[in-house]
């Protein structure tokens, strides 16, 4: 469906063209003033110019043209040469009928679909999630949900941390704990157990012991390294112990990542990129990009107009062993292989910046992938706590990210049960469902590379710019829906013009939808979205207070406002689900 900016600006671009000015001074947009007018051209000041007349007569001229025009309320032309716009009532109320009508809100899908591969959650394997892996977690999955609703071929991989020191020390341990096990028999060639020789819990457990010890003792650590090695070089117990570990965590990982209403297409990680690391360093080589530096495989990566030192991007450690810059270079060798991204946005903390920077650079100077392939990061800033620190436990350890959510889920479980029609139960799921979004909108409607404060009682508040004042909004609507609905057909209503100030301004705030889904997803911003909505929960909430819905004695006019509820609650069902939340019956 056209946008109706669009519409009002070819009117306007038209009128230019008839009193004889070019149509690209026609230019509409919305009001900067608008307590004056709705829409506004300022094309006439720059043409002034051009035709060295008054700002003033030309604004007049093309006034002239649009006069009669049934799409305008009114039409102004003020000094210096301000074109002010109000928008008809009978033509807003048929375009936003027609909204109501076509699929998707008259959303218009990209007509160059791309495939777009999103790196984000990026949660290691065998430690729980802590708070620092929430964030890439909610904003990736609303950057996939937004750009698949744009129409481009999205695939989300978690990227497992999964090749790292970490494997080393677990297996280092292990071996203290179980030296019998045949996992750590060089000789053994049978088949290996398929059930694994711990559980999740005593996973959890030894990862932080075994990190302990090799914090106290070099020979537990050179042990650890030297397992890390080992495993990477391919022996084949370890490997095998590996895969235990793998499908435990990500069992449990999934876990927890349902009950963010999160999930991934491809639950890659770091090991599956080690088979294209041989090839992908002697290409390198070969190429005379990589060379020896303290013993290290090193590739430069700096340019002439670096603002601050981007050092060589290291690609083997002295000791033959690949680093985090080997796995992420050598994870683009498959997704290039694979799947032929046009785009691969990276959803990581700020802080690893330059990595990305170094990973690019040689990615592209290697030629892993093509020049045109557009490589993303999109960095966000840190959750801190009400002190403005990063979030930390009482004790000063990291928080787990299942602590913090219980603790917000319990408020806001407690702040339900006030609302005394809501038994126990009921408000236990309703709690899960209001404190997610507590939690992820509170996220989102800051911008992502901004640092943020996780403020368990302004997130949970009904009132302000929060997600239960969203949810709060929807369930209102839905009960009014649902109380007209036990006596009425509720299909095939249509939108009426616009019978007061407030009905106007929210259909003028409901016409931004597909505005404000494609420049949140060409800025890779949710934010956006937050911002739309919460004018649009707005908006309602003024005509709510202003108008008799249920109570109103015209039957035909009460049609009219339920089928706008009808659009409005549909509007915000979308753009929750984009942020990846959603909303219960009541509340
Ligand atoms: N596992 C990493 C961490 O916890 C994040 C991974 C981000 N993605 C990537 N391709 N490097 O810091």
């Amino acid at each position: 469906m056209e946008q109706l900016i669009e519409i009002i600006s070819d009117e306007v671009k038209g009128a230019f063209n008839k009193s004889g000015y070019d149509e690209r001074y026609g230019n509409v947009t919305l009001s900067n003033r608008p307590d004056l007018c709705e829409f506004q051209c300022n094309g006439a000041m720059a043409a002034a110019k051009e035709y060295k007349k008054a700002p003033i007569m030309i604004a007049e001229d093309v006034l002239k043209e649009l006069e009669d025009n049934d799409i305008f309320e009114s039409v102004e032309a003020i000094k210096p040469g301000f074109l002010n716009f109000k928008v008809s009532n009978a033509f807003l109320g048929k375009y936003v009928d027609k909204m109501h009508e076509d699929e998707d809100f008259g959303f218009e899908k990209t007509k160059n679909p791309l495939t777009i591969m999103i790196d984000y959650g990026g949660p290691n394997v065998a430690k729980p999630l802590h708070v620092g892996h929430l964030r890439s977690a909610v904003i990736g999955e609303s950057v996939k949900r937004i750009s698949r609703y744009v129409g481009h071929n999205v695939i989300g991989d978690v990227h497992l941390g999964d090749w790292g020191l970490q494997m080393g020390l677990i297996i280092t341990e292990l071996k203290l704990r179980k030296p019998e096990l045949c996992y750590f028999d060089e000789n053994y060639d049978g088949e290996y157990p398929t059930e694994a020789p711990f559980t999740i819990s005593e996973l959890e457990e030894i990862y932080p012991t075994a990190s302990g010890k090799s914090k106290e003792d070099e020979e537990y650590k050179e042990a650890a390294l030297k397992a890390t090695k080992e495993l990477q070089a391919g022996r084949r117990g370890y490997r095998a112990l590996l895969n235990h570990i793998l499908t435990i965590s990500v069992g449990d990982l999934k876990k927890n990542y349902e009950k963010l209403n999160v999930s991934f297409d491809l639950w890659k990680g770091e090991s599956d990129a080690q088979e294209y690391i041989p090839d992908m360093v002697q290409l390198m080589k070969d190429k005379g990009l990589a060379y020896e530096s303290e013993g290290a495989l090193v590739v430069d990566v700096k340019e002439e107009t670096d603002k601050k030192e981007v050092p060589p991007c290291m690609i083997l450690k002295s000791d033959g062993a690949s680093l985090y810059t080997t796995t992420d270079l050598a994870t683009l060798v498959w997704r290039v292989k694979d799947y032929n991204p046009d785009r691969i946005i990276y959803v990581v903390d700020n802080r690893q910046e330059m990595h990305f920077i170094q990973v690019f650079r040689c990615a592209k100077k290697a030629g892993i992938v093509r020049d045109d392939v557009s490589l993303e990061f999109l960095g966000f800033g840190t959750m801190n706590g009400p002190d403005g620190k990063p979030f930390k436990t009482r004790d000063g350890g990291v928080m787990r990210l299942e602590f913090l959510l219980d603790e917000i889920n319990d408020k806001m479980y407690n702040k339900i049960l006030d609302n005394d029609t809501i038994e126990k139960s009921e408000a236990k799921e309703v709690a899960k469902i209001v404190s997610l979004a507590a939690v992820k909108y509170g996220d989102l409607s800051n911008q992502a590379s901004k640092d943020y404060i996780f403020d368990v009682e302004k997130f949970t508040s009904s009132e302000g710019n929060t997600g239960p004042y969203i949810l709060y909004t929807i369930v209102r609507i839905k009960s009014i829906l649902n109380k007209y609905k036990a006596d009425n057909n509720i299909d095939n209503l249509h939108i009426d013009t616009p019978d007061s100030g407030s009905a106007k301004k929210l259909m003028l705030e409901l016409v931004k939808f597909q505005n404000a889904v494609v420049s949140a997803y060409e800025d890779n911003a949710p934010s956006k979205i937050c911002a739309y909505i919460y004018d649009v929960c707005d908006a309602f909430n003024h005509f709510y207070h202003e108008t008799k819905i249920l109570s109103c004695d015209d039957e035909d006019k009460k049609k009219g406002y339920i089928a706008l509820l009808i659009l409005t609650k549909d509007i915000l069902e979308q753009c929750i689900d984009l942020l990846g939340f959603s909303a219960p019956e009541r509340m």
